[in-house]
Formats: C-alpha cells, structure tokens, sequence
C-alpha cells in the first residue's frame, strides 16, 4: 500500500487510484499464487492462486513492458499504466496490451472478463478477481459451521500404523504391541499401486511382511476392524509410481485391474477395507492432471460397486488435505455418496517448507494449530458436506524447528531450519510423540497455547517443537464433537508410547472394547477377573 502511494507520487497523480488498485491486484496474487514444490508435504494455503510469479512486485506497464498478470490498462503522459483485470483495465476502450487476459472467477463483470463464475470449493470471489476464503475475499459471508452438544466423534477412533517402523533404530511398535481396545480400525500404511500393471504392490520387503499380523489383532478385539491404506505423500514423489493414481483412474479397463487385485489382497489377508492416499489429484507439483478431478469420483463410484459384489461388507474412505491448495483438486460433493467417510489430514499445516512459501516465510508456527483446523474443515462445511462423513486428523508426532535466536522462542519467532532428528525417527523437523516424551523427561520448556490448543516444547537453547499431549488432544477430540464429526483418526500409532492413546480413550464416552490375550482383559472396569486371579 504505502509503496504505490510514494510510487504514485514520483509518476504523478493521475494514475494513483488504478495504481492503488494495481498494487492491491498484485498483492492478492502474489499472496494467493505460491506453488508448493515437491519436497514439501501438505502445507496450509487457505486462499487460491492465480498466477506463481515469484518476483519482485510489478503493477505497472508501459509500451515495452506488459503486464506479468493482467491487462495493461490506459498509459498516462509519462507512458506509464496499471495492471489489473475486468473492464476498466481490459476493457477495448482502456487497454494496451494483454487485453485478453481473464480474471480466475467474476465479481460480476460477467464472463466476457473472467474464466469463470464461481470459484472451485465454493471459496470467494475477491473484487479483483482472485478466489479465496479470508475476508480479503468473501467480506461478511463466512461459511457456517456445524454444532452440536454430543459424543459424534466417539464412534469411530482410527490409527494409521506405518508397516516400516520396524526399520526404525528404536521405538519400534510390532504388531502385537499395537494397543487395543481404543482403536476402532487400523489402517495398515501403505500398499502401493503398480505402475504397469495397477495391482496393488507392496512398498518394501518389510512394510509387506506384517499384513497377517496385523489382521489377526481383531481375534484379541472383536469389535476391530483393519483396512489398508494405499498411496502416501511419498507415493507421488518423483519416481516411477508418481502417476500410478491418475493412469489407473484414467480408464475402466485400468480400474478393473486394480480392483480385481485389490479385492484378491482383501480376501488373502482378511482385511476389511481400504482407504485411498492420492496424495494429490490435479496438483501439477504432485504429478496429477486436470482430468483427474472427474475419474476419481468415477473410480471411487465403481470401486464401491465392485466391493459391494462380493458379497461382503468392505469399508472405503478417502484422505483430505487440509489446504484449500490441494483441497480443490477433489470433487468432494460427487465423492461423498460413494466412500463412508473422508480422513482429513489436519496436521502438518506448517513445518521447515514454509520458509520458501513468501506469505508465510521461516516463522514458526504448530502444525496442529486448532483456529486453522477450523478454518479449514470451513472449505466442507461451504460444499455441504455431511460432518457425520468426516473424521479428524491428530497427530502423535511434533514439527520442530530449530531457532534463530534463543532469545525468541515463540510462536512466530524465526527459525533457521528442523530441530535436530529424533533418536529413533532421526529426522530433522520431525518428532515422535515417544520423543517428545523423553525430552520433557529430560526437563524443558512446555507453554500451553488454549486458542490454537497445542503445546510448545522449547529445549537445548534453541530447540523448538509443537505437539498434542494428553490436554490438547482431549481439547482436540472434544472440537471434533462440537463439529459434528463421526470420528477421528490418528498419524500413527507407532509414533506414540501408549501416553495418547491412553488420554484420547479416556475422554471417549464408550466403553474400552474387550481385549483377549489368553483371557478378556478390561483395563478400567474390573467387571471381568481373569481366571487366574482367583
Ligand atoms: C484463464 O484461463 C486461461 C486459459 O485457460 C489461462 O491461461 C489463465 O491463466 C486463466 N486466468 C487465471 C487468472 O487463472
Ligand atoms: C453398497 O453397499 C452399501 C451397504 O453396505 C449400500 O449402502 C450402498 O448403497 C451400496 N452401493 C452400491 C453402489 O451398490
Ligand atoms: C494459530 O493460528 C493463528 C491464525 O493463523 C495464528 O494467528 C496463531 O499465531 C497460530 N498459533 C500458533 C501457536 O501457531
Ligand atoms: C473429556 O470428556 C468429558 C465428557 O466425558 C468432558 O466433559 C471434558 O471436558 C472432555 N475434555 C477434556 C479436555 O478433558
Ligand atoms: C493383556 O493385554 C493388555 C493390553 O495389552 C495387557 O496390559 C495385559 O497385561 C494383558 N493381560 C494378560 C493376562 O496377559
């Protein structure tokens, strides 16, 4: 704002409000316009792009130099103009070059001027053009939310559990220490899909050899259920199953194949369901592609009829980014009658990516930051979707940082890159909630933050870590109840010492399922003495 007005001031005054107007236009793309690049995991972009310029600001034109984005409205006498989009800069009367440049959606030019009407996920239309969901672009008309004074979310409590820890150094969590009697699923992570032929594959020797382990859990719980998890973030990495999701949604004869292997590996391994990890359709920098948007909901309507057929009860569920960004590339309102439930990933929304993202930069911030889970879970409730069919993503696992300044630890203050890796996880940015665990064990700083419900650990000087501990997932669940929501789901079981699971199952208004090793076991309600206690 101020730079346009002194810019105003040295090209003369002539041009000061479509400059204003200018500076204003490119601000909002600039702010809505960043392109995540492909190392980064699912980061929180409320507002919608327009263009990924990364340069220095330029809303000006002249003869020689056209507009990055928008048309180059009318030149004054020193043969400077604005940029900017609609009639008054792209108009046949007002133009100079780039005339034929549209705005993304119409804030009632009518679509002579703009490419389309509305915006993808319902999100606002800015009076520039740009499509959004801060006040910046819908004023007053925010989405309501869902309320209710119930236990909605107690009814289903899923783990994700990584078949790899196994590799691990240490913390490691094989299948019979999974803890039951909370979990109501367990989605084993990850299969694969093969490129070539679209059979389900698995991701390694080590995370394929446990299936049979893990599905003969539900013989100690009666009431368990478990599902394999298929994709992953690293799925569509570079490399050669990047575009296994969009080639095999791509046809029927693709589909098929997959589906008839799929539904082979379910029956050999006595699973349950399975729960499709596209981690993104459409997202160019995740290697999808436009007509992505349709075939998923195709596949996932004949996926459901070719479960349906076999005659047994097989779950299907889908995940959601958190993040308006990857969000739009999901046809969730077509999606929704075809899957039991989405799993949407409410955490990650910032960690050591952020540093390249200009509207945020390298400030810390927590990756489970209740006011944006709100915020996004807002992008569902605009596209009328069911709360019942939407389960809440916690994670049992921090993003850490490591500080620029010791003297400034918190939330919003610097960083220079992850904190130091985890003994047993060892990667930098990341810890376990088993982690975090020893480090407070071994004395550092927890502030409680009640609004974004997250707790920040600060430790070694300059070591920086935000997590859920037993409050803040309690506060968490207790959200997911408020809104409505059939469930919620965490990431992962095997990143936690039993300490979450534990707060998370007593906050639950249904009882512990029983557990059966030689005898029923029943942690707290002492209606059943094992046999041998006598
Ligand atoms: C409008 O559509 C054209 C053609 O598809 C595209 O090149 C342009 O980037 C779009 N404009 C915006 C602001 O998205
Ligand atoms: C599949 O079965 C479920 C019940 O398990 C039913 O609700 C659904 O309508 C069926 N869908 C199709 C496409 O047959
Ligand atoms: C939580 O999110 C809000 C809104 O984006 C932000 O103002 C606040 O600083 C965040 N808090 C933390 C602890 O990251
Ligand atoms: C846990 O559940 C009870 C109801 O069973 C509720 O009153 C309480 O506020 C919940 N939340 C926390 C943070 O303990
Ligand atoms: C049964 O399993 C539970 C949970 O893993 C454990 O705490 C308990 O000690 C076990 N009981 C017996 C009798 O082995």
């Amino acid at each position: 704002m101020l730079r346009s007005v002194v810019f105003a001031a040295l090209v003369g005054v002539v041009l000061a409000a479509d400059l204003e107007s200018a500076s204003q236009f490119w601000e909002q793309a600039k702010d809505v316009g960043h392109i995540p690049t492909a190392a980064e995991p699912t980061t929180f972009r409320m507002m919608a792009v327009a263009a990924a310029e990364e340069e220095e600001p330029d809303y000006t034109c002249s003869r020689t130099k056209p507009c990055k984005l928008g048309c180059c409205g009318p030149l004054d006498a020193t043969g400077v103009g604005a940029c900017g989009a609609g009639p008054d800069f792209c108009g046949a009367d007002v133009c100079t070059s780039n005339c034929k440049w549209k705005s993304e959606c119409d804030p009632g030019w009518g679509l002579e001027w703009s490419n389309a009407t509305t915006c993808p996920l319902n999100v606002c239309c800015s009076k520039f053009g740009f499509c959004g969901t801060t006040p910046d672009f819908c004023g007053g008309n925010l989405a309501a939310k869902p309320e209710c004074s119930g236990r909605s979310s107690d009814a289903k409590t899923i783990g994700y559990w990584e078949g790899w820890n196994g590799q691990r150094k240490c913390g490691r969590m094989a299948p019979e220490d999974i803890p039951l009697g909370y979990y109501t699923h367990i989605f084993y992570s990850f299969a694969m899909i093969d490129p070539k032929s679209f059979h389900i594959a698995p991701m390694d020797t080590e995370t394929a050899a446990h299936y049979d382990a893990v599905a003969a859990l539900k013989a100690r719980q009666s009431d368990l259920q478990v599902w394999i998890a298929i994709g992953g973030w690293a799925h569509n990495d570079e490399g050669p199953y990047r575009t296994a999701f969009s080639d095999m949604a791509k046809s029927t004869k693709n589909q098929d194949a997959f589906f008839e292997s799929l539904v082979t590996f379910l029956f050999q391994h006595n699973f349950d369901g399975v729960d499709i990890d596209w981690e993104y359709p459409v997202a160019e920098d995740r290697g999808g592609i436009p007509e992505d948007y349709d075939n998923l909901v195709t596949m996932l309507r004949r996926l459901r009829e070719r479960l349906n057929r076999t005659g047994r009860k097989f779950g299907l569920s889908i995940t959601l980014p958190a993040s308006y960004w990857y969000l739009r590339g999901f046809d969730i309102v077509n999606i929704e009658p075809h899957i039991d439930f989405f799993n949407m990933m409410t955490y990650d929304i910032h960690g050591t990516w952020d540093s390249t993202v200009k509207s945020i930069g390298p400030y810390a911030f927590a990756h489970t930051n209740m006011t944006e889970i709100d915020m996004a879970l807002e992008l569902l409730w605009r596209n009328n979707i069911n709360p019942e069919r939407v389960n809440l993503g916690l994670g049992f696992y921090g993003r850490s940082f490591t500080m620029k300044d010791p003297g400034c630890m918190a939330a919003g203050c610097e960083f220079t890159d992850g904190a130091k890796g985890g003994e047993c996880t060892g990667t930098a940015g990341v810890l376990s909630a088993a982690e975090i665990v020893k480090i407070l064990d071994d004395g550092a700083t927890v502030t409680f933050d009640p609004v974004a419900a997250v707790k920040i650990v600060t430790w070694g000087g300059n070591q920086w870590v935000s997590w859920d501990d037993a409050q803040t997932l309690k506060i968490k669940q207790d959200f997911a109840n408020q809104r409505c929501l059939g469930g919620t789901f965490v990431w992962a079981i095997d990143l936690d010492d039993g300490t979450l699971i534990d707060a998370l199952g007593s906050n639950l208004s249904r009882p512990k399922s029983l557990v059966y090793n030689g005898t029923y076991y029943q942690a707290d309600a002492g209606t059943f003495v094992p046999q041998d206690a006598l």
